[in-house]
């Protein structure tokens, strides 16, 4: 059973970016603990600060024999009509996390352009939402 982690523009950097808003942990730090976890899950990571990347990666996806695909689409959440569409272009369930509750912040990331496309959402709990999307797809996967 395969899932991609996906992450877009400026997640790279977390650890250092923002500590107050979205920890101190890193991704490969996360990714790490959630193999170990789950051994039985071949984990795959990507990361891209380009949207166009980000597309180019998911499309793979749904042709690589990846089961369902845990999305951070960081900034483009909130503008991205062309991830929107992406998912929906695709058979994978997505599920959208957010480490941060970004309805807790500015109004411009209350609204997500790909909520509608995706399974399901899950926000607000530091990396910890990283897990909690690799749980929703691995119960979906044990449900079917
Ligand atoms: C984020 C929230 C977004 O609003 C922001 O642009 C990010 C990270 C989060 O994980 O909390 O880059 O997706």
């Amino acid at each position: 059973m395969k899932i991609l982690i996906m992450n877009g523009p400026n997640l790279n950097l977390l650890g250092t970016r923002e500590p107050g808003i979205y920890g101190t942990g890193t991704m490969s730090e996360c990714v790490t603990v959630l193999r170990e976890r789950y051994p039985e899950v071949e984990i795959d990571c990507y990361q891209s600060n380009v949207e166009g990347f980000l597309i180019d990666r998911l499309q793979a996806a749904a042709t690589d024999g990846t089961y369902g695909v845990v999305l951070n689409a960081g900034a483009y959440t909130h503008t991205s009509v062309a991830l929107h569409d992406a998912i929906r272009s695709v058979s994978l369930p997505v599920i959208e996390v957010h480490i941060s509750n970004v309805h807790c912040r500015e109004e411009f990331r209350r609204h997500s352009m790909i909520s509608p496309a995706c399974r399901g959402v899950i926000c607000g709990f530091g990396l910890d939402s990283y897990r909690l999307g690799v749980e929703a797809l691995l119960k979906m996967y044990l449900d079917e």
